[in-house]
């Protein structure tokens, strides 16, 4: 709901257990006042609140030097001395701006921004419209509200409504003026097999940088981050999250002032960005979403799981069944014939696998990493019959057929390269960077786009293809576009991930039966852009089924379980070298979509009975992991304990999984403690043949098996009826 009082500009933002208030000052300025639990917006907007919160030490005068005013959109060169939210260059060099308030509006649901990702639909949004008094330049600050979140997505639109041309070098999507820095920061961060690990630091004086420069979200760093109040824990406790909606080069920054108070803010890296926006033209950043919860981590996670399903993953897919897949990744790496993989398709499809994906391998001259790339017609000497044989043979068996595909790259030793070296990013005479062998095709290009988009649309009409994998493993070097004016080379890292949400775009919508999987090397680009195309993410190249309850557990912070493509691998691990149950294989991958990633036809009898009762339990919960929520109970981190558990939203069914890490002496009285069912209700414990109120099972909690290093349990809880 959006309140506003028109006379004095005072705007109040309730989302479902939150109120976010901004109004415009004296100065003409828009200016933060609040942001946590509702309040009553009434108070606001008749009475003098909103003057009690003056900035200090300045008052109002934005032309003083050193005025701390709790900007709703920082400027630069006013004397505010902490980092701008924009930074543009006029023609005649001058740089300093000074944006008043110029008018505002509401309306019903969320933007459209075309294939940029964006809140699909939504409750309210208010669009309030700044004016640079120093130069022609506006800003609209959009706000979009929904009745049934405690999410609120912001993002900003840069309109040079001059003649003249200006230069951006910053534009962030949004700034949130906290008024004191009592926090710690949460980042995501990680690297190849590793991604996603939650790390919790002070905020300390100065500014604390959660950002990536690769040109994609990459593994190294999630564009996520989380303030967390001293007092916030797991279960209780303030935080504000934020998850910018997009997979580029991105930057999120939590500055403390010297007067105490705290700005945050982020949106596409400054970095190697520069846009020129000529007379006329408006640049649109991508979207944040920012979460208040007062009820701690968890709290947060739920929310942002919800506005995932619900407003950002295509309609069709969120809450639909996912495939369970079986794919030959290592299985074979990329030794592969038509034979083994209908071996592979044989043993499959007796165990309740219903899809099978032939992933990297297939085409062109590949085999091994060094070259076919951009390649993407089928090699039918390696595979006799081609796809269609595959797709059929899958259709024999009662399976479905998906296919990998890694759209953006080329390997120098293609045909594709060979016949256009400048698709390729890079300046031609300087020796590329190469990671994995591969260059980036530069989808800064319409005609590159266009030219991939024709070849993989062949390959998916060429036969039955109800599934792609969409790979990305290599992050950008040599920011060079052969067909970019010198003046807008710093465009190029923005301008590729709009191609890519471009092809992305155009291969959704014209093969609406095919469900699309992300993946970049593991989990990479895992992200909300790509979550609007990719209805779920290879999680990460580790499936070490220790190593995938870290993964997994900081992936969850902000992401849902059914995002997460979650494979059951062969042992000795290969990654780790380690050796877990495959029954904690199972139940590790099935707090996510669940599927399988090994040699079938090396499985004994024993094995494959275990694995089709896996996949007949996963039948009994799937509908938790796609609609349920989540709580984490206990943390892989800080305890020999990996514990989570999925309930239904009606809180009649919940699913309760975890690992004993390591085997430890006398180690007898653990006791897990059950999160989110009703306390009135009475519940079973299909395991244990029990019945307890949901009071006694979250109170008293549950005390675990003993379990052998990386033993695993479930605990099936249903309500009596
Ligand atoms: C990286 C992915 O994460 C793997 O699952 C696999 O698809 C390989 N690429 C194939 O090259």
């Amino acid at each position: 709901m959006i309140k506003i009082d028109n006379k004095k500009k005072v705007f109040v933002l309730d989302g479902k257990n939150y109120s976010y208030i901004i109004y415009v000052n004296e100065a003409g300025t828009l200016q933060f006042v609040y942001y946590g639990k509702k309040v009553d917006g009434d108070d606001y907007l008749t009475s003098v609140y909103a003057k009690t919160l003056a900035p200090e030490p300045n008052g109002f005068n934005i032309d003083n030097a050193f005025n701390g005013m709790p900007s709703e959109y920082a400027f630069f060169g006013k004397g505010d001395y902490r980092a701008p939210s924009t930074l543009f260059v006029r023609e005649d060099g001058f740089r300093a701006s000074r944006f008043v308030y110029k008018s505002h509006e509401v309306v019903d649901g969320a933007p459209d921004f075309g294939s940029l990702p964006h809140a699909r639909r939504g409750g309210k949004t208010l669009c309030i419209v700044l004016k640079d008094e120093l130069s022609d330049m506006e800003i609209s600050l959009n706000y979009t509200v929904f009745d049934d979140s405690d999410v609120i997505v912001r993002n900003a639109i840069l309109r040079n409504c001059g003649k003249n041309k200006v230069r951006l070098n910053k534009a962030f999507s949004f700034c949130l003026e906290l008024p004191d820095a009592q926090y710690d920061i949460m980042r995501l961060q990680g690297r190849w097999a590793q991604e996603r690990m939650p790390e919790v630091t002070p905020i300390g004086k100065g500014t604390v940088r959660v950002d990536s420069s690769q040109g994609g979200s990459s593994h190294a760093m999630n564009p996520f981050a989380a303030l967390l109040r001293k007092t916030c824990t797991e279960t209780s406790g303030e935080c504000i999250g934020v998850n910018l909606i997009y997979s580029g080069s991105f930057a999120i920054t939590a500055e403390a002032s010297c007067f105490g108070a705290l700005r945050l803010q982020g949106g596409i890296n400054d970095l190697n960005f520069e846009w020129i926006l000529d007379g006329g033209e408006k640049f649109v950043t991508p979207q944040a979403a920012l979460c208040y919860s007062a009820e701690g981590l968890g709290g947060m996670s739920r929310e942002f799981a919800d506005f995932y399903r619900n407003y950002i993953i295509d309609p069709a897919r969120a809450y639909m069944r996912r495939p369970i897949v079986i794919n030959n990744w290592e299985a074979t790496y990329f030794n592969f014939n038509r034979d083994k993989l209908f071996d592979i398709i044989d043993a499959a499809a007796p165990l309740g696998i219903d899809t099978f994906v032939l992933d990297d391998g297939w085409f062109g001259k590949r085999d091994d990493d060094k070259s076919g790339l951009g390649d993407w017609f089928v090699n039918e000497k390696k595979l006799e019959g081609g796809l269609k044989g595959v797709a059929e043979h899958c259709a024999e068996k009662g399976m479905k057929f998906g296919l990998w595909f890694e759209p953006e790259m080329v390997n120098e030793d293609s045909d594709l390269y060979r016949a256009h070296p400048d698709f390729a990013i890079g300046k031609r005479g300087v020796t590329p960077s190469r990671q994995r062998n591969q260059l980036i095709l530069d989808f800064s290009r319409k005609d590159v786009v266009d030219y991939i988009y024709d070849a993989v649309s062949k390959v998916l009409k060429s036969c039955n293809i109800s599934y792609v994998k969409w790979d990305m493993n290599r992050f950008m070097t040599e920011f060079y576009s052969e067909k970019l004016p010198y003046e807008r080379q710093g465009e190029l890292a923005h301008r590729y991930i709009l191609g890519v949400y471009d092809l992305a775009h155009r291969l959704t919508s014209a093969f609406p039966n095919v469900f699309f999987e992300g993946c970049a090397g593991g989990g990479g680009r895992f992200d909300g852009g790509m979550l609007y195309y990719f209805s779920q993410i290879w999680t990460s190249d580790d499936t070490d089924a220790f190593e995938r309850t870290k993964i997994q557990w900081g992936t969850s912070m902000c992401y849902p379980v059914s995002a997460m493509s979650c494979h059951v691998s062969a042992c000795p691990n290969h990654q780790t070298q380690r050796i877990t149950p495959l029954a904690t294989r199972g139940l590790i991958a099935s707090l996510g979509a669940t599927g399988y990633e090994l040699d079938l036809t090396k499985l004994d009898d024993c094995e494959k009975e275990e694995i089709k009762r896996q996949i007949a339990s996963y039948k009994n919960i799937d509908e938790l992991v796609l609609r349920g929520d989540l709580y984490r109970l206990s943390s892989p981190f800080n305890s020999n304990y990996f514990c989570e558990m999925l309930v239904s939203k009606d809180k009649s069914q919940a699913y309760v999984a975890g690992e004993r890490i390591h085997g430890v002496p006398c180690d007898l009285n653990y006791i897990i403690k059950l999160k989110g069912l009703d306390p009135n209700k009475r519940y079973t414990v299909k395991e244990l043949g029990i019945t307890a109120s949901g009071k006694t099972l979250e109170n008293a909690g549950l005390l675990l098996p003993r379990l052998p290093d990386f033993g695993a349990w479930t605990w099936n809880i249903t309500e009596c009826k």
